[in-house]
């Protein structure tokens, strides 16, 4: 039988990426990276795809008039490399309803924090709310993208302390530790069909 096939968008460094791309190839996962698609052009996850022989190429939203030319080109791409489930990671547009509604419960989103807490924010952003607040917990969340941002169906959570001496930038390193390893395994249970959406909540089967 043939491999799923993921389709990851990204917007800049693309760790999440490559680190996906490597465990994919590695372990006895039924899926592979069949494109990686930017919407930046500087974006280093370019370059990360060119080295993994990975196909990427770049959609930039500011070459499109509108937010629906600029998705439906993005699914006339995914659709040509037969991708069955889109993976945003370190994407930073926000999807419309029609897109959402193009691939239901088929998009995943990963996010720096222990969702539902600081919801709205990206990359640094979260590190910085998260030692503001003094919360003694974070993480990180793979989640369904739903059209409500950041409040999709939580499929996979992994938690860090929070420690006295951090800096949003040492929180960052060891958030991301952890994205690395989320995302895999959250990619792993949707290829073995078990993540059952019931509502908010995903059960995770077997
Ligand atoms: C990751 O930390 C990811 O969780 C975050 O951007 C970073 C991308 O890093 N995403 C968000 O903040 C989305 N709201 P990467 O490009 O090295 O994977």
């Amino acid at each position: 039988m043939s491999k799923l096939g993921v389709g990851v968008l990204a917007s800049g460094r693309g760790t999440n990426f490559e680190s996906l791309a490597r465990v994919l190839k590695r372990q006895a996962i039924d899926a592979e990276i069949r494109v990686l698609i930017v919407n930046l052009p500087d974006a280093l996850a370019l370059r990360r795809a060119k080295s993994l022989e990975i196909p990427s190429l770049v959609i930039n939203h500011k070459d499109y008039k509108s937010r629906a030319s600029f998705e439906q080109r993005l699914i006339q791409e995914l659709t040509t490399h037969d991708v069955r489930l889109v993976c945003l990671a370190g994407f930073m547009r926000i999807l419309s309803p029609v897109f959402v509604k193009h691939y239901p419960n088929q998009i995943m989103n990963i996010h720096p924090s222990l969702l539902p807490a600081f919801t709205g924010l990206q990359g640094m952003q979260v590190h910085r709310a998260v030692i503001e607040s003094g919360t003694k917990v974070t993480g990180c969340t793979v989640h369904f993208v739903t059209e409500d941002v950041d409040a999709g169906p939580i499929i996979v959570q992994r938690a860090i302390p929070v420690r006295e001496s951090d800096t949003p930038e040492s929180l960052a390193v060891r958030v991301l530790l952890e994205e690395h390893q989320a995302y895999p395994e959250a990619v792993r249970l949707f290829c073995e069909n078990r993540l059952k959406v019931e509502g908010r909540r995903v059960q995770v089967l077997g």
